[in-house]
Order: structure tokens, then C-alpha cells, then sequence
């Protein structure tokens, strides 16, 4: 059980949550190579996927978990709800609160809303993505693949976060919870999608892809977010692709057992090129899999679950 009603990003969560969080998984994940993949874990609760941005894995993911551990699951999109007649964030939630909700997973164009909504509603909140702030379960289910690949302990494995660390919440809740484990984190990126403060987090910042792949245990791909990008900060997707993308060449400088990793959606040929992320040291989608249990385990958690 986590001492905490609601999860809204690692920055604020120890190393014994997270240890807690991910051992769950490894039984939760059990669970996902049966015959029949259901369990009682969540028999009796309400879960709703609150959603005010597109989604396709995190989403899923939550609303299959749920219903494997045997919860009611509703889902709302933004897009097709009262929020269009202006209701705001807070009524919702207390609309949901009134509706007998236990966890509500958010997921929000602004920073900070996952908080907003946690102090008012007596129902978990669970951060599925805000802002450019966190999406504290993308990175636990990168961390699990890590482990599943590498053996629990991960002090000293070498790290590479390739991309557009300045837009990507996947990468600051990557870079809390990996540096909390030990592991040996460093970016790459152009100056111009780099956070200001990346020199306060914890990681090694490299200005060469080339130079940062060699002798990676992990090399990690961000997307890159066009959408969010007010001002012009790349000359150009080809010329991006050329400097920073992720090719199997580059990939051949990293360890000979080195995995490469994106949460997804990923642009082909803008950030990763199709060979490789469709190559042998792909684990795309398996980040994906195991996200599900890794989510199974992040309900159960909250909702008083022991593990
Ligand atoms: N990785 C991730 O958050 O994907 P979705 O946007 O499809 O949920």
C-alpha cells in the first residue's frame, strides 16, 4: 500500500515508492501471460480515464488494467463532455467525486492540473501526462523494461535520452526516478530543446548524439513535438534527423547488449528511422505490455493494495 491518495509525478516520490511500485508490476505482469487475465484487485471500485488530450497507449493501458483487476471503468474525452459547455476541472472532478469515483487518471494539456484537481476531489489522481511537466507512469514502465532487460539494480547503467527534452514530460519523470535508482543519465539534444534548468537535474548533457550513444546501456527517443513548439526551435525535421535522429548506425556505437527505447507515438524517419525501431534491439513495445502491469500495480497501490 502507498502512503499517498494520489500520484502526480516522481519528482516527489522516494525510491522506496518507486522500488514498491515496480515489484508489484513483476507480480502484476505475471497476471498478463495467463489463459484468462482477470483478478479481484480493484472488484468493487470505479475507475474514469479523464482525458483532455489524445492518447492511445496510456489510456488503453489504464482502462485494460482496470479491467483485468476487475474495477468499473468509465472514460471520458474532454473533446465530447461538459468541459465543451464550460464546465471547469475542479466541477468535474467533483461531479466525479458525487458519481462514487475511487481513482481518476487525468491527463491534461497544462502543467500542474493533475495537482489542481488531487487537492480538490477525495477520489486517487494518477497523472497520465501533463503539460511538459510529468508522466510519472510512462516513466515507470521505462524503468520496469530496464529492469525486465538489466536486473533490478540499475546504479551506474548508462542512459541516453535523445530529443526533445525541453517539450517532454516522458523525460523529466525519466530523469527523477532514474536518478533516484543510480542510474547514470545523459541528454542530447540542441540547446534550443533543452530545459533551463538541466543543469540542476542530476544529468550529463551532451551536445553530439554520436559521441552520447557510445558504450549506452539504454538509448531513449522523445518525439518530436511540433505541437507544442511556439517558435521555430529546429531549422528543419530532415536536418534534425540528420544530427539527432536515431538510426542503427548510431545505435551500433552503444553497448553490444544496448536496448533501445521511445514511449510512443513515434515519428519515423523524423526522430528514430523505421530500421530501428523495428530492429532486434527494439523494446517499443514491450515498454508498452508492460505498462499495463506496471499501471495494474500503480491502482492497486493507491487504492489500499497490499503488495
Ligand atoms: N506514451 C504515451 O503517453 O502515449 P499516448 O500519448 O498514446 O498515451
Amino acid at each position: 500500500m502507498l502512503k499517498r491518495k494520489d500520484l502526480l509525478g516522481l519528482k516527489d516520490v522516494s525510491k522506496d515508492e518507486i522500488l514498491q511500485i515496480l515489484g508489484c508490476a513483476v507480480e502484476m505482469k505475471e497476471v498478463l501471460g495467463r489463459d484468462v487475465k482477470k483478478t479481484q484487485h480493484l472488484v468493487g471500485k470505479n475507475v474514469v480515464t479523464l482525458f483532455y488530450e489524445n492518447s492511445t497507449r496510456t489510456r488503453t493501458s489504464f482502462e485494460t488494467a482496470a479491467k483485468i483487476m476487475s474495477a468499473n471503468c468509465t472514460s471520458i474525452s474532454a473533446a465530447v463532455s461538459s468541459v465543451q459547455k464550460g464546465e471547469s476541472l475542479i466541477d468535474t472532478g467533483l461531479n466525479l467525486d458525487a458519481l462514487l469515483t475511487d481513482v481518476i487518471i487525468l491527463r491534461h494539456n497544462m502543467s500542474g492540473a493533475p495537482h489542481l484537481l488531487a487537492r480538490n476531489v477525495k477520489a486517487s489522481v494518477i497523472n497520465g501526462g501533463d503539460g511538459m511537466n510529468e508522466h510519472p507512469t510512462q516513466a515507470l514502465l521505462d524503468i520496469f523494461t530496464m529492469r525486465e532487460e538489466f536486473g533490478d539494480d540499475l546504479r551506474g547503467l548508462k542512459v541516453v535520452i535523445a530529443g526533445d527534452v525541453k517539450h517532454s514530460r516522458v523525460a523529466r519523470s525519466n530523469i527523477w526516478g532514474l536518478t533516484k535508482l543510480g542510474a547514470d543519465v545523459t541528454v542530447v539534444s540542441p540547446r534550443t530543446l533543452l530545459p533551463t534548468e538541466i543543469d540542476k537535474m542530476g544529468v550529463h548533457v551532451c551536445d553530439k548524439i554520436d559521441d552520447a550513444v557510445v558504450g549506452a546501456n539504454v538509448v531513449m527517443g522523445l518525439r518530436v513535438q511540433l505541437e507544442r513548439q511556439q517558435s521555430k526551435l529546429l531549422p528543419s525535421v530532415s536536418e534534425y534527423m540528420q544530427f539527432y535522429g536515431i538510426t542503427q548506425s548510431r545505435l551500433a556505437k552503444a553497448d553490444s547488449r544496448a536496448i533501445l527505447m521511445h514511449p510512443g507515438p513515434i515519428n519515423r524517419d523524423v526522430e528514430i528511422s523505421g530500421a530501428a525501431a523495428d530492429g532486434d534491439g527494439s523494446r517499443i513495445l514491450k515498454q508498452v505490455t508492460g505498462g499495463i502491469a506496471v499501471r495494474m500495480a500503480v491502482m492497486y497501490l493507491l487504492t489500499g493494495g497490499k503488495a
